[in-house]
């Protein structure tokens, strides 16, 4: 079993589901005796729920559902801190009920995620994996006036759905490229409208005016297939989505026949529905589809910022402070 335990049988326990970057488990063996799934591959959910019987606090991932069942299995524990700023994977009215502390990491991983949106956007505009491929299959011959022929992403207009931190950011990026932005959001964005010349729009209006569309929504059962049929048939044929929000707020059924049918141009997503996606997916036969495995926040400097938020929000718990970066109930 890679499951390992500090001494000092009096201290609380720390539950954490993997193998963490930089500093993370040397700040909670400061104050807990820690126990880790030494891996880089999930937790089985039946030993997760065998390990954190006795565990005062859980350090998890995205991909561990934190629900009635295990809080059943955990009486515990007073701390939950989720290594991701998405929180759709925790059941916060079950946690609440218990009277139990709920933090993510928001604000450390904006700009790298940000990041790998506008290299998405880039990557399926100009065709990059399918040029790449090209190369490397030995069909490059000549130049050719015709060869993979994209779409400017420069003066064109992107559509931020959902412009919270990291989809500001992406719009900021897009402003370097001469972008026209459209946005929504649950309220006005004054400063995005100053600096970036950004302009609220309606969902509507987003899907039929925008060249690109990229994602920045929380995964909630409002949101979820926010982009069905419907709206995916209301895009622009030359349009791209992008998503590094979550898979579930795309149909991918639907989506899989908009690309198929020509209803849009193209897609590049770091997440999927199902999550992994399956190698055997038909989305991966198709040219116009570029899929990476949930990389948003994957450099060193943002993960490492990420495990060593999450450790200190179990810290500051553990020791009777507040936590840094609580989930608003
Ligand atoms: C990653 O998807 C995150 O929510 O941080």
């Amino acid at each position: 079993m890679r499951v390992h335990d500090t001494e000092m049988p009096q201290r609380p326990l720390v539950l954490v589901t993997r193998r963490l970057p930089g500093e993370a488990l040397a700040l909670l063996e400061r104050v807990a005796r820690v126990r880790v799934w030494d891996s880089d591959e999930e937790m089985p959910r039946r030993e997760l729920l065998a390990q954190v019987a006795d565990a005062d606090a859980l350090l998890c991932l995205l991909t561990e559902r934190v629900d009635a069942e295990l809080l059943a299995a955990a009486p515990r524990l007073r701390v939950v801190a989720n290594m991701a700023v998405g929180y759709d994977n925790l059941d916060l009215a079950a946690l609440a009920a218990r009277g139990i502390v709920a933090t993510n990491t928001p604000g450390v991983l904006t700009e790298t995620t940000a990041d790998l949106a506008f290299a998405l956007l880039l990557a399926i505009a100009r065709r990059l994996p399918e040029g790449e491929r090209f190369v490397r299959e030995g069909r490059w011959t000549t130049w050719a006036p015709l060869l993979l022929l994209g779409r400017d992403v420069h003066g064109a207009t992107l559509g931020i759905d959902g412009a919270g931190r990291i989809g500001a950011a992406v719009a900021r990026r897009a402003r370097g490229f001469g972008m026209t932005i459209l946005y929504t959001a649950r309220a006005p964005r004054p400063e995005l409208e100053r600096e970036l010349g950004a302009r609220q729009v309606a969902f509507d209006e987003l899907l039929a005016h925008s060249d690109f569309i990229s994602l920045h929504l929380p995964l909630t059962p409002e949101t979820r297939h926010r982009y069905d049929a419907a709206a995916l048939r209301r895009m622009r044929p030359t349009a791209y989505l992008v998503n590094t929000a979550r898979g579930p707020l795309v149909d991918s059924a639907a989506l899989d026949t908009a690309l198929r049918e020509g209803w849009i141009a193209g897609a590049a997503l770091d997440v999927t529905d199902p999550e992994p996606l399956p190698a055997t997916s038909p989305l991966l036969t198709l040219p116009n589809c570029l899929v990476v495995p949930h990389i948003g926040s994957a450099s060193v400097a943002t993960r490492t910022r990420m495990a060593s938020l999450a450790a200190e929000n179990v810290v500051a718990v553990l020791e009777g402070r507040p936590p840094l970066t609580p989930i608003p109930h």
